[in-house]
């Protein structure tokens, strides 16, 4: 469909301006582009293929790690407990499932249908609605604030996609589900049932807001939408450090007053995680986007230029923490800079200064269409991009293929080409 997009571009180019040639750069940005969807395409056909009759989803690849390692990117001795056991020597590099419950169960049925947004091929969207479906129980999910993420990526893009009259009651059962968890003394979303804090509240929430927006525009009721604004205030207020980057778990007393600042998956507690960085700055543009609310605007700015200061590799890929020691093995996280790609790509929309955001998008886009990160076709287990991290502090995913960078560089690409 980007074909789409394309022609009605050119419609418009060619009604204002006559006819005309096409710039030579982007004759060089479609074979990029081109070769991506191509790559995208048959790595989530033949995953879909191999999975077909099963109830899990991909998530990664198994992957392993050595205490050293952990320990000279932590830059402190970590407790055995707090790791998890390495896995079996037969399962590394192997695809790793996940069931319709985890967190990311959504993103490989998302995948699916951006790639089918991108290239109007039918086979991806037979499959995108073979895994949505898989995910219907999810609905019934209360246990975590991540059901934003699960049925907001696939059932949501289902909505845009191939409407049907049964997508909207999925997404407004999920939403109550999800609308529950919030607590107006808070003023927050809870985020995770597990752990010692009293009520923890992760910045990763604010992505999960999306799908609250969404169900007051599709039942008339602004109870979902007043939540997701009490939680992005409360969050930006209270996740911040002067300097923009912000923690990555909060914990909050019953009154409201904030128990522990601390990380999770980061380097420490004071440290800037990289995947969290993007999602606060995904989080505030999309609240933008939903409220026009300035100081959401202005947060997500100040965000955008912290890390575009903060990143300092040559491709724009970060570290998995901004803060991680520097060295030829430090892990990149490709997910967090296509999550950064796509946030961006809406703040330029929004700002007199936007192209500065835009031409940082691109070049992120660039960096994973390129060998370093893109795979070869029937490698990578069927995964599209390479060298994500998942949680380093836990030895896990260390390094790795993950579901939602694949989701989040297809959402980047088609909001390039959209631009
Ligand atoms: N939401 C969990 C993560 O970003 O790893």
């Amino acid at each position: 469909m980007r074909h789409n997009y394309l022609f009605a571009a050119m419609a418009l180019a060619l009604s204002l301006t006559g006819c005309r040639q096409q710039p030579a750069s982007s004759a060089s940005q479609e074979a990029w582009i081109d070769h991506a969807e191509e790559v995208a395409t048959y790595q989530l056909l033949s995953t879909a293929a191999d999975l077909e009759d099963s109830l899990m989803m991909p998530r990664t690849r198994w992957s392993g790690y050595e205490t050293a390692f952990l320990e000279k990117q932590l830059e402190h001795k970590i407790n055995e407990d707090s790791i998890h056991a390495n896995p079996p020597k037969e399962l590394l590099g192997q695809r790793r499932l996940c069931s319709v419950y985890d967190w990311t169960s959504g993103f490989f049925p998302g995948s699916l249908w951006l790639a089918y947004e991108l290239t109007g091929n039918d086979s991806l969207k037979a499959q995108a609605i073979r895994f949505t479906n898989k995910l219907n129980p999810v609905r019934k999910q209360t246990n975590t604030h991540d059901v934003g993420f699960m049925v907001n990526c696939s059932y949501g893009n289902a909505l845009r996609l191939a409407p049907n009259d049964t997508i909207k009651e999925v997404l407004i059962e999920t939403a109550d589900n999800l609308y529950a968890r919030f607590n107006p003394a808070i003023g927050c979303i809870r985020s995770w049932d597990f752990g010692a804090w009293n009520f923890p509240v992760i910045i990763d929430n604010m992505m999960n807001l999306e799908l609250l927006f969404k169900a007051s525009k599709l039942s008339g009721d602004r109870k979902y939408r007043d939540a997701a604004v009490r939680h992005a205030q409360t969050t930006l207020k209270n996740h911040f450090r002067p300097d923009y980057t912000c923690y990555h778990v909060v914990s909050y007393n019953n009154d409201g007053t904030v128990e522990r600042k601390q990380t999770h998956q980061g380097k420490n507690d004071e440290s800037a995680w990289a995947r969290g960085q993007a999602w606060a700055v995904y989080g505030y543009t999309l609240c933008y986007k939903e409220t026009q609310d300035t100081a959401f605007l202005q947060q997500a700015v100040h965000v955008a230029d912290m890390i575009m200061n903060r990143v300092k590799t040559t491709d724009c890929i970060p570290y998995w923490d901004f803060d991680a020691p520097v060295a030829s093995d430090t892990p990149r996280d490709a997910s967090a800079a296509a999550v950064i790609a796509s946030a961006f790509i809406d703040l330029a929309g929004f700002v007199p200064e936007g192209q500065k955001y835009s031409d940082y998008a691109l070049r992120i886009l660039q960096s994973l269409s390129g060998k370093d990160y893109l795979a070869e076709k029937g490698e990578n287990e069927g995964f599209i991009l390479m060298h994500s991290t998942g949680s380093l502090p836990h030895g896990s995913e260390i390094d790795v293929p993950l579901n939602y960078a694949d989701y989040y560089y297809l959402e980047a690409l088609i909001k390039y080409l959209k631009q």
